[in-house]
């Protein structure tokens, strides 16, 4: 076997340790390769490794032994040899506190075993909410040739004659549940019917923004975001990942020439083309960070001045992700923003973004992809609002709430945790009425609760029944990306570390202007400084394992809530 670098890739004989008998080395590495049954002619080809994230607590993922075969095969008849590894998953609902909080794991652990391990390229499979960002992250710090393949989104399915589709319609038949619409019955019915296949939220949440991002970057196959997870395309759309993982090593194009500034440029764009979800820009700017692109919440504000939200999908409109898919896809949504888009783009494929866009659509369906001509709406989906309140920013997602609310000023009502939203929330007691400003703090990054998407406060019961659907909601957790209101979120610095928000008091005046993309306490400086010089100084809580490396760790949300030391040394 040729253990030299040429463009067919090293194979198995990559990253061999040069100490001592170097043969020595080969020769063992191939006898224990051939354990595995292996011939010659296959050892002798280049290595694709297949980072492969199946598991029993990630429904999201289970037809990911399909998709593999089919990765497989794709590389196989391309001349190469697929080697599976398995990495931690991440199943977005099983993880406690929050699954955020181990997406820098999983970042760690996959770009630690693409450098590892004898690979010359990586198909990244990943699907559910954290593990494709957490899967960029890796691959772009390990600089390896990558692509990805996303698991696809779940079908909808049926409620009477409603279409059912996780997780919007979970959380819309929650509140009538607690507004008392429907009964305990049929919420066991609703139960059974929200999720019911294979693959990823049904609707533009934060997995199908991502899988967006990942394909308007570059890093996967043109056409592949959107495709259903059950349908016979995405296991063709696997194949062909397979094939172009191979033909990446003979030219190869690392992510580094595909994650540029304009590239990143072009994905915020599309994130506020769908109004997608509020985590994809914790995400993105973590994506990005680890290759040194800075991305300030104001080139956010920026673009979004400009770009017009195409998609009338839920959590914001009306339509699920298999719709998506038949009605363009990814496809439909970048040739309408071709014209605010930096065509240059390097993309897997080795084409650029604009020779992929070069050839027009036969069909779009206008009911669910508008043109830039006619768009939902003029603007982006998501701003960032800056102020006394959150000098660093925070972000509301304002094609997902109530316009009234827009301009707005009003009494806080305080919840200083988590702990104490969940004792206070429904008491009949509170004093809150429907104009007053709900303020959660201490469920920001650096917080025991490390962030959790607990921001979508739900509106007290005793409001909810009078039949009140959005409130004004502030606080420095997430949301998830199938939610829906008046949420401002991020809010940068969080309260755990001192910032503004900790120190807001029942009734407290608040003033909030999507307008003047502002939010302001309304208190004087004079009293802020007695608050702060009170506050509680925070029990010290003995940490350790990854828990103490996260909590030490940890960037503020505008920082993407990665770790400083991922962030590339200046060298
Ligand atoms: Fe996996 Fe929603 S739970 S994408
Ligand atoms: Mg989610």
């Amino acid at each position: 076997m040729s253990d030299e670098t040429d463009n067919k890739g090293q194979g198995i004989a990559l990253g061999l340790t040069n100490y001592g008998d170097r043969d020595f080395a080969l020769y063992l590495r191939k006898s224990f390769a051939k354990s595995m049954g292996y011939s010659n002619e296959m050892l002798d080809r280049p290595v694709v490794g297949i980072a492969y994230t199946p598991s029993g607590f990630n429904n999201c993922h289970r037809h990911f032994p399909e998709m593999l075969e089919a990765v497989k095969r794709g590389v196989l008849v391309a001349g190469g040899l697929p080697l599976e590894f398995p990495t931690i998953s991440l199943g977005e609902v099983f993880l406690s506190p929050t699954s955020l909080k181990f997406r820098n794991l999983m970042a760690m652990d996959t770009e630690e075993m693409i450098r590892a391990q004898p690979m010359d390229s990586v198909v990244l499979m990943g699907g559910c909410d954290k593990t494709v960002p957490a899967q960029l992250m890796g691959a772009a710090s390990a600089n390896r040739p990558a692509i990805q393949i996303v698991a696809g989104p779940m079908m909808t399915s049926r409620h009477g004659e409603e279409r059912l589709g996780a997780c919007t319609d979970c959380r819309r038949f929650w509140a009538k549940y607690r507004a008392e619409e429907i009964d305990g019955e049929e919420i066991d019915r609703v139960e059974g019917r929200l999720a019911t296949t294979a693959g990823t939220c049904a609707v533009m949440g934060t997995a199908s923004t991502m899988a967006c991002i990942a394909e308007t970057l570059g890093m996967s196959l043109p056409g592949t975001a959107a495709i259903p997870a059950v349908h016979a395309d995405r296991l063709r759309a696997a194949e062909a990942t397979g094939i172009a993982a191979v033909d990446l090593i003979r030219r190869p194009i690392t992510p580094k020439e595909i994650i540029t500034r304009e590239s990143v440029e072009n994905a915020l764009r599309v994130l506020l083309a769908l109004g997608g979800s509020t985590n994809a820009i914790i995400h993105l700017t973590a994506v990005a960070g680890r290759l040194g692109i800075d991305v300030p919440l104001t080139w956010l504000n920026e673009l979004s001045e400009t770009t017009p939200v195409l998609v009338n999908l839920k959590p914001v409109g009306a339509n699920y992700m298999e719709d998506f898919f038949a009605a363009g896809g990814m496809g439909a949504v970048l040739r309408e923003l071709k014209p605010l888009l930096n065509l240059d783009c390097m993309t897997v494929t080795g084409q650029t973004l604009g020779e992929r866009l070069e050839e027009p659509l036969p069909y779009v369906d206008r009911k669910v992809i508008a043109s830039a001509s006619e768009p939902y709406e003029p603007q982006g989906g998501l701003v960032a609002l800056f102020g006394s309140l959150a000098p660093r920013g925070a972000i509301l997602k304002r094609s997902a709430a109530d316009h009234t609310l827009f301009e707005k000023e009003g009494r806080a009502v305080v919840f200083s945790s988590l702990e104490d939203l969940a004792a206070r929330v429904d008491d009949p007691d509170l004093d809150i009425g429907p104009d007053d400003f709900m303020v959660l703090q201490n469920a920001g990054p650096r917080s025991q609760s490390g962030m959790p998407e607990a921001g979508y406060l739900p509106i007290p019961r005793k409001i909810a029944r009078q039949g009140v659907k959005d409130m004004v909601r502030i606080s420095d957790a997430r949301m998830s990306g199938t939610a829906f209101g008046m949420i401002v979120l991020h809010v940068s610095p969080e309260a755990c570390i001192g910032g503004p928000l900790a120190l807001v008091r029942n009734g407290d005046r608040i003033r909030l202007s999507v307008k003047n993309r502002s939010i302001d306490l309304l208190v004087d400086e004079a009293e802020l400084e007695r608050r702060r010089a009170a506050l509680a100084v925070e029990e010290k809580v003995e940490r350790r394992g990854y828990d103490k490396l996260y909590a030490e760790h940890v960037m503020q949300a505008d920082g993407g809530c990665d770790m400083d030391f991922l962030l590339p040394t200046q060298g």
